[in-house]
This record gives structure tokens, C-alpha cells and sequence, in this order.
């Protein structure tokens, strides 16, 4: 049987493998966070480049939650480090050890972090069925059917439903009986 072979000496952290290559992140890029804009930040560790499926360390401060009750597109996964963090409308408690999971399209949240949280996130899939009101397009990650494509279908259909001119008002008494 062939041994693995180095991708590179100067890579040093991934070697080849059939069917894929091994990933090893030993140290974090601080410029690898993605900071959203509701107050927590994202560290994506690995995503699938077809399925999106995805690998991700999420950070919250305490008093930081998720702000609204929201679904995702994939089954979702969850495994606490540190802290704890709550889902506010089911009283489930995340502390360290306590892993979580939330099937594609159960909507939950809000959350709130009650102490400076550290957790992993997994994902089978995509993120989002859309971007929600707490994520830009630069910060949510993976969309089903890709944020663009949604941009410009959503586009589309305003452009349909918008009347091309007001219709006009008739005078009281003055229509045909
Ligand atoms: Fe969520």
C-alpha cells in the first residue's frame, strides 16, 4: 500500500490523501475571525466546497446573544468549550461538555451568552435559507443557493410585483353605475 506523500516540505500541514488532503490548523490567524455585527465572532476552521458542510469555532461574550428566533438550512451541531450560553425560548443551558444539535429548519433562538463562551459549531450543510437580520452578505457564511443567487432572484421578484404606474382614482360619483 502507498504511503500518504507531503504535499510540500514548505506546506508542512497538509499531506495528500485519496479522496482528499488532511487539514491541521495548529495555530489560529487573528485575521481569520469574522466579526458580526450583533457582537459574537466566527472562526471557520473547515468548509465543504460543494456541500458546506462546515466546521467552526463561535465566540460569544456574555450578554452577547443571537437576537432572533431563526432556522438554518442544515442540521446543526454545537459543542461547548466555555461559558454558557442559553437558548432563551426553550431554557436549554450549553456548558462546557454539553454538546447540541437542531434539525434542519427548527427554529430556535434568541440566545445569550450568561458568561464569555467558547463553542463549536457544525454544520451538515448550508448556514442560512437566507441572510438573517443579525449577518451582512460578508459575514453569513453559506446560503443555500449561494447569497448572491438569492440577491439577484429576490431582485427579480420585486422588479415583477412593482406596477408599472399607480392606478388612477376615480372621483366619487363619477364612475359608470
Ligand atoms: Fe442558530
Amino acid at each position: 500500500m502507498a504511503t500518504p506523500k507531503k504535499k510540500s516540505a514548505k506546506a508542512g500541514l497538509s499531506v495528500k490523501i485519496p479522496g482528499g488532503r488532511e487539514i491541521l490548523i495548529d495555530k489560529l490567524d487573528p485575521k481569520g475571525w469574522r466579526n458580526i455585527p450583533a457582537g459574537f465572532r466566527i472562526y471557520r476552521l473547515w468548509e465543504h466546497p460543494k456541500t458546506h458542510a462546515s466546521i467552526s469555532l463561535f465566540e460569544i461574550p456574555k450578554g452577547v446573544g443571537v437576537p432572533t428566533r431563526h432556522v438554518h438550512a442544515s442540521n446543526q451541531f454545537m459543542y461547548c468549550l466555555k461559558g454558557e450560553y442559553e437558548y432563551l425560548s426553550n431554557g436549554l443551558v450549553l456548558k462546557p461538555g454539553a454538546f447540541y444539535m437542531n434539525p434542519q429548519g427548527h427554529p430556535h433562538g434568541p440566545t445569550i451568552a450568561r458568561k464569555d463562551s467558547l463553542l463549536i459549531e457544525m454544520y451538515d450543510g448550508p448556514h442560512y435559507f437566507e441572510v438573517p437580520s443579525y449577518h451582512t452578505k460578508d459575514t453569513v457564511g453559506s446560503v443555500a443557493g449561494g447569497v448572491k443567487k438569492k440577491a439577484k432572484k429576490s431582485a427579480k421578484k420585486t422588479a415583477k410585483k412593482a406596477p408599472s404606474r399607480a392606478p388612477a382614482k376615480k372621483k366619487p360619483g363619477t364612475g359608470r353605475r
